[in-house]
């Protein structure tokens, strides 16, 4: 998606994306539901009037951001969590003191123009008074189908990217460029670090479920890409009957089969991811499963 952003810089069409708001003219339907999604509200100004921007849905929780001087920005130090209902500081940032992270905006590979870039659609720019300009705030439209104003001046399915159409190892990718992409043998991920948790297309990866279909399952076959609860009952389409042999197992009715094979991971209290590598969890382990075959 990065370098997908950069080569938009230098398309001929100066405007190849046309927001949402234009795609809803004709996909209502899409424009609504996916309005509604962690994605869309990924980033916002900042209602407060102390802050700039709202970084975080927040499903999980909300950083700060504001600019301060010249080409300076500032993530600020306390976070707001919401399964603690909470301000807390932001990760990384327990030792660091008031106001926060100090990044520039013109800094090689700048690391403040990279938040923004994934929790927005279309270019980012900068104004001639260094301020930070994303063209739609949120994960929209164009993210996963692409600039769409060629699109929507003469629709047609030849002119705008459809994911529906990758397989299972693409859709790693695709989703991958902000989520956090595969390494091509998992050897450079440390697995036993909960942080690395929430960069789901690596875990996912190592799973065999992953590994053994094919290229049929992928990140879309759990998660509606415009919205709407995760489909946690379709391990059923691939494992009709599970064998079961512990009593353990057995024994435990009622739990789904998440709670066993995609268990919770806390890299700090406030926080809570799945982990994506389906597997057989020895009792208390929750990162790394047992290794089968
Ligand atoms: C003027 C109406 C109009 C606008 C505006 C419009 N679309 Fe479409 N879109 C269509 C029509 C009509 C089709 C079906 C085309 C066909 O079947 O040949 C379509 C098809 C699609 C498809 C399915 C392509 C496929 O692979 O089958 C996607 C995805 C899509 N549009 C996304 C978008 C996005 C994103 C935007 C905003 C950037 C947008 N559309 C704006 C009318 C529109
Ligand atoms: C442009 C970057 C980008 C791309 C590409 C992207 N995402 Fe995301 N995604 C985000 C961000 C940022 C969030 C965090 C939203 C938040 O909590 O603020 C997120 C959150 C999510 C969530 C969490 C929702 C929740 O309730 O916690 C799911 C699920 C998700 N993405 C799935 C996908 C899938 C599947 C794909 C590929 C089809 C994808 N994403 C592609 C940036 C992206
Ligand atoms: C490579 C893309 C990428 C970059 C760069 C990035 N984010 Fe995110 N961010 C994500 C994704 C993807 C998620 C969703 C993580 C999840 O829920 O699993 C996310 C989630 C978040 C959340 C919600 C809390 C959470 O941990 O889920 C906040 C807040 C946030 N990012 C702020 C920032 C800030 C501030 C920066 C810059 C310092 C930044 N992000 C840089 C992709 C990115
Ligand atoms: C996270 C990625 C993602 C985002 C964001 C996204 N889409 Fe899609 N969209 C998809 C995928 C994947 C499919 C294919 C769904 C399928 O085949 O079941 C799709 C399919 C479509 C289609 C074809 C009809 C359908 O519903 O299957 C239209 C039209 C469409 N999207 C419009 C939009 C519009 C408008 C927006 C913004 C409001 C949007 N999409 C945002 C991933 C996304
Ligand atoms: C698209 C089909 C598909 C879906 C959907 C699917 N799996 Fe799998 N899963 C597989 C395949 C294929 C294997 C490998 C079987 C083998 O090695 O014989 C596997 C293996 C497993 C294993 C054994 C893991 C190991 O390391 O040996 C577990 C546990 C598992 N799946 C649980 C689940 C759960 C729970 C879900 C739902 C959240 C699910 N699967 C969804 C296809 C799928
Ligand atoms: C087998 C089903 C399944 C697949 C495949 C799957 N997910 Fe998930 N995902 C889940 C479940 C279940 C949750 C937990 C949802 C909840 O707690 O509401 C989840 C949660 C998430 C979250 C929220 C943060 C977290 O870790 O809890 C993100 C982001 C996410 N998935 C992204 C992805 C991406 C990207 C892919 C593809 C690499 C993917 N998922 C593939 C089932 C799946
Ligand atoms: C209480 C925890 C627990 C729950 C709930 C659970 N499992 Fe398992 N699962 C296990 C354990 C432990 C094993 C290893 C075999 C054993 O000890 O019975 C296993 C083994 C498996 C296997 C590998 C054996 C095989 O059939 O290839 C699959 C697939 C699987 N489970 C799928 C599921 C599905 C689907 C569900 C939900 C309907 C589910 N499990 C619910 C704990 C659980």
């Amino acid at each position: 998606m990065l370098a997908f952003l950069l080569v938009a810089f230098a398309t001929a069409d100066p405007a190849p994306y046309a927001g949402s708001a234009v795609c809803r003219t004709c996909h209502a339907a899409q424009y609504d539901a996916q309005s509604g999604t962690a994605h869309a509200r990924a980033l916002k100004p900042a209602a407060d009037g102390k802050h700039d921007w709202a970084f975080g849905a927040p499903v999980h929780a909300t950083t700060w951001v504001s600019k301060l001087d010249g080409d300076l920005y500032v993530e600020h130090r306390l976070s707001y969590y919401t399964l603690t209902k909470a301000l807390a500081p932001t990760p990384g940032h327990g030792d660091k003191p008031e106001p926060g992270v100090l990044y520039r905006i013109f800094s090689p590979g700048s690391e403040i123009l990279r938040c923004f870039q994934c929790h927005s659609t279309g270019t980012v720019s900068v104004t001639p008074d260094h301020r930070i300009q994303p063209s739609e705030p949120g994960v929209r439209c164009e993210v996963c189908h692409g600039p769409g104003t060629a699109h929507a001046k003469a629709p047609s399915k030849t002119n705008i990217a459809n994911p529906g159409r990758y397989n299972g190892g693409e859709v790693n990718q695709f989703c991958g460029s902000c989520h956090r992409k595969p390494t091509p043998s998992g050897e450079a991920t440390n697995f036993h670090d909960p942080w690395n948790a929430r960069h789901q297309p690596l875990f996912f990866a190592e799973s065999k479920c992953f590994q053994k279909s094919a290229g049929r399952l992928s990140c879309l076959t759990c998660h509606p890409p415009h919205g709407g609860p995760v489909k946690a009952d379709m391990c059923a389409t691939c494992h009709a009957k599970p064998r079961h042999m512990s009593a353990t197992v057995t024994a435990a009715a009622g739990r789904t089969c998440i709670s066993c094979h995609m268990p919770a991971v806390k890299p700090q209290p406030e926080l809570s991811f799945s982990n994506h590598w389906i597997g057989i969890f020895p009792r208390g382990e929750t990162l790394v499963p047992r290794r089968t075959r």
